[in-house]
């Protein structure tokens, strides 16, 4: 029977077959405490990684599509095509928290290894706005589509109209509507974005964000997570990089970009995303966003090293690949949500 060593190298030349099946488990909290540091020094592939604890089921269906055979874009589309669906993930498609006007509106975003990419923003009334992202990158001469233009192509493509605004997100809409106030809440228990890298059987790099937003942000308003560079960047030459949190920040910083310049300039993934969360903070820490600001970023890079870093405490994200299986790791912060 083959070593591991030997089972990933013979990955690497890309010699496993359909069936081959990778292990994708939950770790024990033993193993999980092994993992000391978010980063890992030990050339890693396929690897997949996502934001926040609906990453986990993701990572399982994109880790299941690589074992089928899929590429690296079809892993990153498969996977968080799941919290998308899920009427439970109240800050990803549907059952996402609607809009002050009670709109759910959805943006995503997804890149392949040629720099290939794909959007929609501002989206309705579709369940996978990944899905669309996907064809917009394929089937159009565009990178990004919105609104009711974003609908009308889906439309065409055959994807069905629906309405996405959950009983649940109904109420909590309405009980929201009694005060106003607009102060997004991005925590453990209230995350947003699901953001997810991957390295397939071959090295390429893959990456994809979908989002339904800032809950009860002005209906029309867009974030980081459909802008490629923003939300979403990778160069498959050097790595990628993802973000979650406050839209507004990582948009004023080109912050998924901006990661992936400072893995080309030789940081780790995890040295990557420090550096720009500490460029945000203070980009912000006199601006009227402070108050409430989370913003986080997940990377990965070419050799398979992966790294994750918030601004506040509470950011996990879900890693999965053939060494340690699929398991939740706790991202470093800089600072906790009592300091300012
Ligand atoms: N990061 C998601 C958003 O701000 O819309």
């Amino acid at each position: 029977m083959a070593n591991r060593r030997d089972f990933i190298k013979k990955t690497a030349l890309g010699t496993i077959g359909v069936s081959t099946v990778f292990s994708c488990k939950e770790v024990t909290k033993e193993e999980q405490n092994a993992v000391a540091s978010t980063t890992n020094s030990t050339p890693n592939k396929p690897l997949i990684i996502s934001t926040w604890k609906h990453g986990f089921p993701a990572n399982e269906a994109a880790w299941k599509t690589l074992n089928e055979g899929g590429t690296g874009i079809d892993a990153v589309e498969a996977g968080v095509r799941i919290p998308e669906g899920d009427p439970k993930e109240r800050s990803v498609g549907y059952g996402g928290l609607p809009d002050r006007e009670g709109k759910v509106t959805l943006d995503a975003c997804i890149m392949d290894h040629n720099s290939n990419c794909g959007s929609v923003a501002f989206l309705q009334g579709i369940k996978h706005p990944i899905s669309v992202a996907r064809k917009v990158m394929e089937d159009t001469p565009h990178v990004m589509l919105t609104g009711e233009g974003a609908l009308q192509f889906a439309l065409s493509k055959g994807f069905k109209e629906e309405n996405l605004l959950t009983p649940e997100s109904e109420k909590d809409w309405k009980k929201w509507l009694e005060k106003s106030k607009y102060k997004p809440v991005i925590n453990i228990e209230n995350h947003d974005t699901i953001s997810m890298l991957a390295i397939d059987n071959n090295g390429n790099i893959s990456g994809a964000c979908t989002t339904s937003g800032a809950a009860w942000k002005m209906h029309g308003r867009v974030g980081d997570s459909p802008i490629i560079g923003a939300g979403l960047f990778l160069d498959n030459e050097v790595g990628a990089a993802a973000a979650t949190g406050l839209g507004e920040a990582v948009i004023r910083t080109a912050g998924s970009a901006m990661v992936v310049e400072q893995m080309r300039m030789g940081k780790s993934p995890a040295e990557a995303c420090k550096i720009i969360v500490e460029r945000i903070y203070e980009k912000h820490k006199n601006h009227r966003d402070m108050e409430y600001l989370q913003v986080g970023f997940i990377a990965i890079n070419k050799q398979g090293e992966y790294g994750g870093y918030s601004l506040r405490s509470g950011f996990d994200f879900a890693v999965c690949d053939t060494e340690k299986g699929n398991r939740m790791e706790d991202a470093q912060f800089k600072m906790t949500w009592d300091a300012q």
